[in-house]
């Protein structure tokens, strides 16, 4: 894979797909700019070396077709602000009005377009609409990891109608990282899975089997697994279908003699919505009425236990209701945990990553990743779609 510290970029026209899906509010503000700013120095270097630069990103999923609530153009207006220089903005990222534009960029000047979701051709992959993106295109450079798990027109499809491809720097740290992850990982190695759904986990807990010593399960997927042991969790979310995926895990877990652990105690909540306790348990069943929303102290003492020992640590979802702050005490305690093991860690995931803020502890872990679904595929399969299209233009 090229990356673009080695390439001369000045006089050329690049095409960078950035991962600029930022969380808008209300009134179309951006609620947080992590990800336009983990984009800088990809945008810095290539500007600083003279290209012409065209910015691509999707933002949110406007289902093929234009939605002012899902613009990029206060994204653009973040980054000028960002770079301390104009930023010019295209109303849309193909057609004629886009290629004047394009033509007309000088070195050093940067175009953003608008969201290429707009087109559904995008996320068809549709080779006609990639070979429009790369219509007078010299370098496409690839700095969104977080979207890099998508087989996308922008993201795949583009690399094949145009000269030379290439990495940023975003993609080529969390990549970097990442590998770490997969390729020998220091022992003992430490996955911490949490969120709401079994089913986005079932790829990577089967590859973690293979590379780590101990799998900590937490957040709503957990009583799926404890339900598939047999034990009554009253109102809590089961996915009944799933059951016996959960089950078949635990099997595969004790015969590779890798430790997957459920959580011992909880805490019980009649409704997220009331946003209060109503008790903490070690023993089952649950009341009929009361849903299990966080992990107890106990829980939090041993997972905090093997925490400590690892050398490797990968985490991916809350172990609770996080949003609501009673629910929030399990996943921050965690994050503390990991923040003062010292082992390599990486974590994935807009609320994981929100956990490590609220515990104050972001500069104590490795490596954030930008990408929560791009992060986890790439632990389950060492590569992405992005990636591997990547390597196949590097070499055009
Ligand atoms: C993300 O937010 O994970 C990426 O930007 C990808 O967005 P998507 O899940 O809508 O493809």
């Amino acid at each position: 894979m090229l990356f673009i510290e080695n390439l001369d970029v000045r006089g050329k026209t690049v095409f960078c797909r950035v991962d600029f899906n930022v969380p808008l509010d209300d009134r179309g503000e951006i609620r947080n700019d992590t990800r336009i700013r983990a984009s800088l120095p990809t945008i810095r270097f290539l500007l600083d070396g003279g290209a012409k630069l065209v910015l691509c990103s999707h933002l949110g999923r406007p289902k093929g077709k234009p939605d002012p609530k899902m613009s990029l153009r206060p994204a653009a207006v973040r980054l000028a602000e960002l770079l301390g220089r104009e930023v010019l903005f295209a109303a849309d990222c193909i057609g004629p009005d886009v290629e004047a534009q394009k033509a007309k960029l000088h070195d050093g000047q940067a175009l953003l377009l608008e969201n290429v979701r707009f087109h559904n051709e995008e996320t068809k992959n549709d080779p006609a609409f990639a070979r429009e993106l790369a219509a007078g295109i010299d370098i496409f450079v690839n700095d969104a990891f977080g979207s890099s798990h998508r087989a996308h027109a922008s993201i795949v499809g583009i690399t094949d109608f145009v000269p030379l491809c290439a990495a940023g720097t975003l993609m080529k740290t969390e990549v970097d990282h990442l590998r770490k992850a997969v390729v020998s990982p220091a022992k003992p190695y430490v996955a911490i899975l949490g969120g709401a759904k079994v089913e986005d986990k079932i790829p990577v807990i089967e590859n973690l089997l293979h590379l780590a010593d101990h799998i900590l399960i937490g957040g709503a997927m957990a009583y799926t697994f404890l339900k598939a042991q047999g034990h009554d969790v009253g109102k809590s979310m089961v996915e009944p279908d799933k059951l016996a995926i959960a089950a078949k895990i635990m099997a595969e877990a004790r015969l590779k003699g890798v430790a997957l652990h459920l959580p011992i105690d909880h805490v019980l909540t009649a409704s997220i919505e009331s946003g209060t306790v109503a008790k903490v348990v070690d023993s089952y069943p649950f009341p009929a009425e009361l849903m299990g929303v966080d992990i107890g102290p106990k829980t939090v003492a041993e997972f905090s236990g093997i925490i400590a020992r690892a050398k490797t640590i990968v985490w991916n979802g809350p172990l609770g209701v996080f949003e609501t702050p009673a629910f929030a005490v399990g996943t921050v305690k965690i994050a503390e945990a990991v923040a003062a093991s010292g082992a390599m860690s990486i974590i994935g995931g807009g609320d994981s990553i929100a956990a490590v803020d609220k515990a104050g502890v972001g500069s104590k872990i490795t490596h954030i990743s930008t990408g929560g679904g791009a992060s986890l595929e790439f632990l389950s399969f060492n590569t992405l779609p992005g990636i591997d299209a990547l390597e196949k233009g590097s070499h055009a």
